[in-house]
């Protein structure tokens, strides 16, 4: 199996994709031990605080299995850095077919951002085979999905954007949605204060969650 193939597989498997904003590169060990004990060896680490992309270096290397990849890449430059560094995955807020491209040319799962049915057929026409959907609530949340479903019914979105335990199975219901993304188990608050242990509560609950759903279907 190529390797984008399998880190949507394992996308996939485990449901959900914690999106996270370091802003102490000196927490990231904690948090990735604080991730597996809730069961996810996963994380999209986000290009928003300085050192993000170190923390993401540095927990590849440490945790060569696990899927690590970077988020809010809006660049090819930083889709090229990001690749370089071993990257599972590149998440951009938008699409950019440049960055599509790049990545399906080093074999790179990307989930370019769309949020208007333009926006899926050019990432589609673009290579990309799954696409986050963001800003998923405030674009229109479940409703949207449900309406995409029409013409878009053979394409695999990854929610993110305010979703959280309360409405996380709902997207997951959705025959369309892989996983969901978000932050709302690695809260900014709880990486401040240090609340490692909340971090694996949220991250059981959220699999809980999955596991339920998956075991209903
Ligand atoms: C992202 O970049 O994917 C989003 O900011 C995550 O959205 P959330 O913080 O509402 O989960």
């Amino acid at each position: 199996m190529k390797r984008a193939e399998l880190a949507e597989v394992r996308l996939r498997e485990y449901g959900i994709l914690p999106v996270v904003e370091l802003a102490d590169l000196n927490q990231a060990d904690d948090l990735f031990a604080a991730l597996s004990a809730g069961g996810i060896a996963a994380a999209e680490i986000t290009l928003r605080t300085p050192d993000g992309a170190v923390a993401l270096e540095k927990l590849i290397e440490r945790h060569p299995d696990a899927l690590l990849g970077a988020g809010t890449v809006r660049t090819l430059d930083d889709a090229r850095r990001m690749v370089g560094i071993g990257a599972s995955f590149i998440v951009s807020p938008g699409t950019d077919e440049g960055m599509i491209d790049y990545c399906l040319e080093h074999d790179v799962l990307v989930l370019p951002g769309v949020c208007t049915p333009t926006e899926v057929l050019r990432a589609l026409h673009a290579g990309a085979r799954l696409l986050k959907f963001f800003p998923a609530e405030a674009a229109g949340g479940v409703g949207f999905l449900k309406a995409l479903a029409g013409p878009f019914r053979d394409v695999s979105f990854v929610p993110t954007g305010g979703i959280s335990e309360n409405n996380l199975e709902n997207y997951l219901r959705q025959p369309q949605v892989v996983a969901c993304g978000g932050s709302w188990m690695v809260a900014t608050e709880l990486l401040a204060a240090g609340k490692f242990d909340e971090i694996t509560e949220l991250v059981r609950k959220a699999i809980g969650i999955v596991e339920a759903v998956r075991g209903d279907s």
